[in-house]
């Protein structure tokens, strides 16, 4: 058992704000859960957007969006540089990646897996991702580091991985984000047998999947959005695994962006460490049913249940916590 005698104040400070992150993703799912199958995307982010930025501002740290809802000319909350925490100036300075509804389309049709989802790490921690798109590439821990790379073709990353799990590449499962732009990704992959899990929406959960052993997941392919291959990357650092991401660029003003947040290299393959270094804490709540959480359930009684998870990199540690609650947060 840890002497708490031993621990420094900002350790326990740090232990402390891993459990409040919970809190921050809870609020978001409670809120965003009103709107589950209201056919509004919109409102749905809104309520999620509002009710994590108040929590957030409850939390005694000097905080910064590094990512989040967008510039600061297009979104009024949570937007990339924002100060958050009501310790600025005075409490730890730390970097926040956000999403608070991943899967807003998800949550206005009732669909699966969409959550609530926070990171957090020491100033620079986390990259400043452009809002653009990034090729990922993600398998569960275990494997020869560099089984897989972006650098290979689809076909050869499932070839090494079957080879390295000791099956055939048809049995091998490939999670995949149901988009036109995947076509011939799908082709190749159906072509040597492979199976695919197409996802409607949600590949920061997708992504998480290759490292969850109760999913079916072996491997990660496609493009989506890069602050999400942050949120990813951060969540597969405490959970172990291994992940590629790569910008990709449909323009010169996503080209002026990527420079804009200080990124020189414009086709730079980053790892996992790239992504998100040093300790980082990961916290998602279920707003919907998914393969990672359950959803928010609202009982006709008022009472609402939550399950989100929070792991730390340092440790290793993930811890689920289930909430139930009387009604809504005051
Ligand atoms: P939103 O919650 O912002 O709607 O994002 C959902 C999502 O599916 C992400 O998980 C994914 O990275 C991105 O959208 C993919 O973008 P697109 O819908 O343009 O293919």
């Amino acid at each position: 058992m840890t002497d708490r005698s031993l621990l420094t104040p900002s350790q326990v400070l740090d232990r402390v704000l891993v459990l409040e992150m919970v809190r921050v993703t809870e609020y978001a799912a409670i809120a965003a859960s009103h709107l589950i199958g209201r056919g509004d995307e919109k409102a749905a982010d809104a309520a999620a957007v509002e009710a994590m930025r108040d929590a957030l501002n409850k939390l005694a740290f000097d905080g910064t969006v590094v990512i989040g809802e967008g510039e600061r000319d297009e979104a009024p909350m949570l937007y990339i540089g924002e100060k958050v925490g009501s310790a600025i100036g005075t409490g730890p300075k730390i970097d926040i990646a956000l999403d608070p509804l991943e899967g807003t389309t998800i949550t206005a049709k009732a669909g699966p897996n969409a959550l609530a989802v926070l990171a957090i790490a020491e100033e620079g921690g986390l990259l400043h991702a452009p809002d653009t798109y990034m090729e990922k590439l993600a398998i569960g821990p275990g494997y020869p580091e560099g089984l897989v790379s972006l650098k290979k073709t689809a076909t050869e990353n499932v070839r090494a991985l079957a080879s390295a799990k000791g099956v055939k590449p048809e049995e091998i499962i490939a999670c995949v984000l149901d988009r036109p732009r995947h076509e011939a990704l799908i082709k190749e992959l159906r072509a040597i047998g492979c199976g695919i899990h197409l996802i409607p929406d949600g590949d920061v959960a997708g992504v998480i999947s290759v490292s969850n052993p109760d999913t079916t997941i072996d491997i990660y392919m496609g493009s989506g959005g890069a602050p999400e291959g942050v949120l990813a990357a951060a969540a597969l650092r405490c959970v172990g695994g291994q992940f590629q991401g790569r910008l990709i660029f449909r323009n010169e003003d996503e080209k002026a962006r990527a420079r804009s947040a200080g990124i020189t290299d414009l086709d730079r393959i980053y790892q996992l460490e790239d992504l998100a270094k040093g300790d980082v804490i990961f916290a998602a709540t279920g707003v919907t049913d998914g393969s990672l959480l359950e959803g928010v359930r609202r009982y006709k009684t008022g009472r609402i249940t939550t399950e989100s998870v929070v792991m730390r990199a340092s440790s290793g540690t993930i811890r689920r916590v289930k909430g139930d609650r009387r009604g809504d947060p005051a």
